[in-house]
């Protein structure tokens, strides 16, 4: 009985050490900021057609936003509010360049995305892609998207998708993120205190 009530106890702190390697590894995993994870190199297609990648973006600051042009209200509203914000930052994001690339690839050819842009920015750059590019570089961002139906036709579908813009450093590593929701003089702020 003696060995047996021993065993236990030594099962018990066992039992107690597994727990707490598991808690540190929780701990550790949820502390790590998330700066080193998000972002990362793609291959997708500009407006014009052309094949680039996140190497071709080196050298300046990027605003990406993913979305799609048939998005009936968050989308137009944050480009709305980001050209807002641009332009009240002026000289000081002269060399910001907003990206909008889409997560809905099959209805936002280069050339859609081209007039959609056009309509709120002559800065704004779009980007389109395979549906595979799309979904990888998504993943690279943690975006959520999601095809929903409303109808039986090919185009009867809206996508749902998170909204969050993502400043992207001079080196291609993600800086932080700004709130798309925010008006544009605090999208402006936000963008402002993180310029060098
Ligand atoms: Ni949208």
């Amino acid at each position: 009985m003696r060995i047996i009530t021993d065993k236990k106890i030594l099962f018990g702190l066992g039992g107690a050490t597994v727990l707490l390697i598991v808690g540190l590894a929780v701990f550790l995993r949820v502390s790590t900021p998330a700066a080193a994870a998000i972002g990362g190199p793609f291959t997708l297609q500009d407006i014009h057609g052309r094949t680039v990648t996140d190497r071709d973006f080196r050298g300046s600051w990027l605003l990406v936003y993913f979305g799609y042009s048939y998005c009936p209200d968050v989308c137009p509203t944050t480009l709305n509010d980001v050209s807002t914000a641009l332009d009240q930052l002026g000289d000081r994001a002269r060399d910001l360049r907003p990206i909008f690339i889409t997560i809905d690839p099959r209805r936002d050819t280069p050339q859609a995305l081209a007039t959609y842009l056009a309509a709120f920015s002559p800065r704004l750059d779009g980007l389109t892609g395979t549906p595979e590019q799309i979904a990888a570089v998504a993943k690279e961002y943690r975006v959520y998207y999601a095809e929903h139906r409303t109808g039986p036709g090919p185009d009867d579908y809206t996508m749902d998708h998170s909204s969050v813009l993502y400043l992207v450093g001079p080196d291609g590593r993600f800086r932080s993120v700004i709130r798309a929701d925010a008006p544009p003089d605090q999208i402006a702020a936000d963008i402002a205190k993180r310029l060098p």
